[in-house]
């Protein structure tokens, strides 16, 4: 066994050290330094609170904020004498706080504990995640939104189970992933609305016996109220996993646009061209330029989603209130922040440098057969044939030209009037790709009239 000396914080109870081992498994201070600024802003707060109250001289106060001046400066310049033996960065700060100004530092955490500090520190660092997301998807919103005003009548082939369908303009397309990330986005804003509480105040579970005014310190924190309950507050994660929650449905569909670029990019399909700035070359195969960005940005939710499941069973079946358990919350929160925050980036980036291949899209769009949907309305609308029927009708055509390899407005009017005798010469001008787009316009369809409204919207509420 190898021993340290008593811990400092609560020596008083205990008589050794801890096993090495403990130490290494106990502490988090290798990754809860992250939230240094916040520890201080709400050691700050507290003792603020503490003097206006009285419970707290404000010589005190004084020089425990001035304490934190240089607990702050060391950390950002690298000096501070991190220690494991401290286990977190709450002890951290109020060690090296002793060390500074004495005395005085004793008394900061007066009517407050870890339980209620950590809960407090995290929810800070969260809610400025939730900001750091909202600015992202917006960046990367305004970057799709370019693609489709520049874009609003390229036609390109619609597909369902990665068959062409029905074509498509490049606007609407890129509109689809406007709409996700607006969703997106408002889950961040409901995520950061819901967790605007402040649990400081809430001690280790019980709250205190002192006077404080928690209303005080949630709104030096910008929070909207304290929290209610000082058992749910210590022991309630639930903002960590709806911020993870969220970043999991962004992440996939950062993931879905990262395939149809990996696919679009493919010499097969030449439907864009991705910058340099994007890509990677291959050390052997010269021809290559390889979309490594977006192929890491589909990998991304494997690593958020996973977070996110992590956290979910870490919390799972937790009686309360506070158990160390939930110490593990932290690593799966940055890592999860960082990689959404760099995927966000870099996707914007991908968005931006992006370049459609017009000739490549209006080439696809025609072929396959895109066109037979119109066909069959054409045979409903024209003929009045039940949509059925017509459908039967438009499959024949669809098998003759498949058999003579050809499109379908290669077919001669003959040749389909051997399908029904009734189709005439205006069949043709709904078997056209443009035609068939500009026919789109229900609402919320491809048509580019309708693309040209609906960035229109996007411009102004962005
Ligand atoms: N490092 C701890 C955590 O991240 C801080 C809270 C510790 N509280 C306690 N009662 N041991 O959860």
């Amino acid at each position: 066994m190898t021993e340290s000396s008593a811990n400092s914080m609560w020596g008083g109870r205990f008589a050794g050290g801890v096993d090495a081992i403990m130490e290494a498994i106990n502490a988090s201070i290798g990754f809860d330094r992250r939230l240094y600024a916040q520890d201080i802003a709400g050691s700050r707060a507290h003792a603020a609170m503490l003097a206006a109250q009285g419970i707290l001289t404000e010589a005190d106060a004084r020089a425990i904020n001035t304490g934190l001046d240089q607990v702050k400066a060391e950390i950002e310049g690298g000096s501070f004498p991190f220690r494991t033996d401290l286990e977190d960065i709450h002890m951290n700060i109020e060690a090296r706080l002793k060390d500074i100004i004495g005395e005085p530092a004793g008394r900061l955490h007066t009517a407050r504990s870890r339980n209620d500090q950590v809960a407090v520190d995290f929810r800070l660092w969260v809610r400025e995640q939730c900001d750091a997301a909202i600015e992202g998807i917006e960046a990367l919103m305004r970057a799709f939104l370019a693609q489709a005003e520049a874009g609003a009548d390229w036609v390109m082939p619609g597909f369902t189970h990665l068959q062409t369908a029905q074509p498509v303009t490049w606007g609407h397309h890129m509109l689809a992933y406007v709409e996700m990330l607006a969703r997106d986005r408002g889950r961040f804003i409901d995520a950061r609305a819901r967790m605007n509480e402040c649990p400081l105040g809430a001690a280790a579970l019980a709250g205190t016996s002192f006077p404080i005014d928690r209303e005080a310190t949630a709104q030096a924190l910008g929070f909207d109220r304290p929290t209610a309950n000082s058992l749910d507050s210590v022991s309630d994660r639930d903002f960590a996993l709806e911020f993870l929650g969220a970043a999991s449905i962004c992440a996939m569909h950062l993931s879905r646009f990262a395939e149809e670029l990996v696919i679009w990019s493919s010499a097969q399909f030449r439907f864009v061209r991705l910058s340099d700035a994007f890509t990677t070359g291959s050390s052997i195969m010269p021809q290559k330029k390889n979309p490594d960005a977006a192929e890491l940005l589909r990998a991304k939710l494997g690593r958020i989603l996973g977070a996110n499941v992590a956290l979910f069973t870490v919390m799972k079946g937790l009686a309360l209130t506070y158990s160390k358990d939930m110490q593990e919350d932290k690593e799966q929160v940055f890592d999860a922040a960082d990689n959404l925050m760099l995927g966000l980036a870099a996707m914007t980036g991908m968005v931006k440098d992006m370049i459609a291949n017009r000739d490549a899209l209006a080439q696809a769009a025609a072929a396959g057969f895109s066109t037979a949907t119109d066909l069959a309305d054409w045979l409903v609308r024209a003929l009045n044939l039940p949509f059925r029927d017509a459908h039967h009708v438009t499959g024949s055509l669809v098998k003759m030209a498949e058999d003579a390899g050809i499109d379908l407005p290669d077919l001669t009017l003959a040749q389909m009037q051997s399908v029904h005798p009734g189709i005439t010469e205006a069949v043709f001008d709904v078997l056209g790709v443009e035609n068939s787009v500009r026919s789109r316009m229900s609402y919320g369809g491809t048509a580019p009239e309708r693309v040209r409204a609906q960035v229109a919207r996007w411009q102004e509420a962005l």
